[in-house]
This record gives structure tokens, C-alpha cells and sequence, in this order.
């Protein structure tokens, strides 16, 4: 049976539309434990558009389960990932213009640096994944740095017409199978929601989804008829 991460990242995106202190990330974390979820998994980016430095030490105490702390690999974050300790780093590509992670991590072209940041966070007993698009190259310069899992980019097949999605699902399952028998953990992300996550049922060697905007997006509207009640009682 698959993991679920939930991604909490844009809980904090609308608190911090308004720098306000409310949606609270952390009570989202908790409520997401409660809720079944595996893994709390945030991106602290080099911008901070959304997750606090000073909010992943409240999650960390807050949840029971895992934190897959999403980060570049910069010396800040190097220092800041040694720091705080969560059980799992997830290191990924970041450019300040893009909207949200677009591709993965190009391994195959800074193995020795890669090599020195993954052991360095592996001595200090975290658990090192890769964010990687679904390619052999990718997948084997992952061995290489002595990585822990890989993390299969899922986004263009969430953003492909059509006829080409199962190409690109196709894409996921052989790169997936090929991470499995190299020993890789392997997890899959980004771009997932309510209908697209169903093909990926027949991918058993994905052993964990990280899932984020459209768990938000759909609490959104689930929750919004008790929001507008309860807001409609306060008006009166
Ligand atoms: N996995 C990784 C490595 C990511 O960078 C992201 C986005 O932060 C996700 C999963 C979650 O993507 P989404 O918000 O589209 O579900």
C-alpha cells in the first residue's frame, strides 16, 4: 500500500497572501496525521513565499509522523536540514521566477557536488530523496550520489493532452521499476489530484505520492458551505 505525504505548503500560501497568522500550517499538519496521512511534506523555499523557517520546528512537535522537508541544495539549507533534523530531505531544482517546482533535479550534471551534499545529510542519519524527472540517466546518477530514494517527477504527465498521458504514465512505470530494482525507495509527486492519481494504481513499485495543491484546492470547496454558515451566524 502506497504512502500519502500531504504537502502543506499552500496552507501556508494563503496565510501568507495576508502575513496574517491564519490558516495555520501546523494545525493543518496535525489535522492531516489525524486524517491518515503518512508524511507531512513541506517545501521551505529560498524566497519563503510560503513555509516559515520557524515553522517547521512547531510541525516537527506537533506531528507523530515523518517530515519530508523539501529543499534546494544550498549550504543554507544544508545547514538548516543538520539543524533541525527532519527524517527525510527531499532535495529539488529552484528558481525564484517559477510558480511552483518545474522538473527535476539534474543529477546526471553535478554528481561530485551532489555527492558530498547527500553524504554530508546522510551522516547525520536523514533519509535523502532526489527529486528526479522519470529518465534512465537521472535514475542511475541517483545511485551514484548514494541517495536514499528517488522522488519520480509526475508532472508532465499531469500536464499532458490526452493522447500523449499514457506515454508519459508509461514514462513513470519504467522509471519506477528501474528505481525499485536499483534498491531505491521510491516516491512520486507533483502536479496529482482526485482524477489523475487513478492510473497510477497499476504502478505498485511507487511506495509513496507527495500530494499538496489539490488537497488544499478541494478542502477549499468541501469546507465551504460550514465557512460561509458559520460566518453567516456570526453576521446575524
Ligand atoms: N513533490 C515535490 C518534490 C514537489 O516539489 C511538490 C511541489 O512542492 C510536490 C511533490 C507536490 O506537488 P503538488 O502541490 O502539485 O501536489
Amino acid at each position: 500500500m502506497p504512502l500519502l505525504g500531504v504537502n502543506i505548503d499552500h496552507v501556508a500560501t494563503l496565510r501568507q497572501l495576508r502575513k496574517v497568522n491564519y490558516p495555520d500550517p501546523i494545525i493543518a499538519a496535525k489535522l492531516a496525521q489525524d486524517s491518515g496521512a503518512d508524511q507531512i511534506t513541506c517545501h521551505l523555499r529560498e524566497d519563503r513565499r510560503h513555509i516559515q523557517d520557524a515553522d517547521i520546528p512547531k510541525i516537527q512537535s506537533a506531528i507523530a509522523i515523518p517530515l519530508n522537508l523539501e529543499m534546494a541544495a544550498t549550504a543554507e539549507m544544508k545547514a538548516f536540514a543538520i539543524h533541525h533534523h527532519p527524517q527525510k530531505v527531499t532535495l529539488v531544482p529552484e528558481k525564484r521566477q517559477e510558480l511552483t517546482t518545474e522538473g527535476g533535479l539534474d543529477v546526471a550534471s553535478d554528481l561530485e557536488r551532489l555527492r558530498s551534499f547527500v553524504g554530508e545529510l546522510k551522516k547525520k542519519k536523514i533519509h535523502v530523496a532526489l527529486f528526479i524527472d522519470p529518465t534512465v540517466e537521472q535514475i542511475e546518477a541517483s545511485q551514484q550520489v548514494g541517495a536514499d530514494s528517488v522522488e519520480i517527477h509526475t508532472g508532465n504527465y499531469c500536464d499532458a493532452v490526452l493522447e500523449r498521458k499514457p506515454f508519459e504514465l508509461d514514462r513513470v512505470l519504467q522509471a519506477a521499476c528501474l528505481a525499485k530494482k536499483l534498491g531505491f525507495y521510491v516516491a512520486a509527486g507533483h502536479g496529482l489530484n482526485y482524477e489523475n492519481i487513478l492510473p497510477f494504481k497499476k504502478i505498485t513499485e511507487i511506495q509513496e505520492y507527495n500530494i499538496g495543491h489539490s488537497i488544499v484546492a478541494h478542502a477549499v470547496i468541501v469546507g465551504w458551505e460550514r465557512a460561509v454558515r458559520e460566518m453567516k451566524g456570526l453576521v446575524r
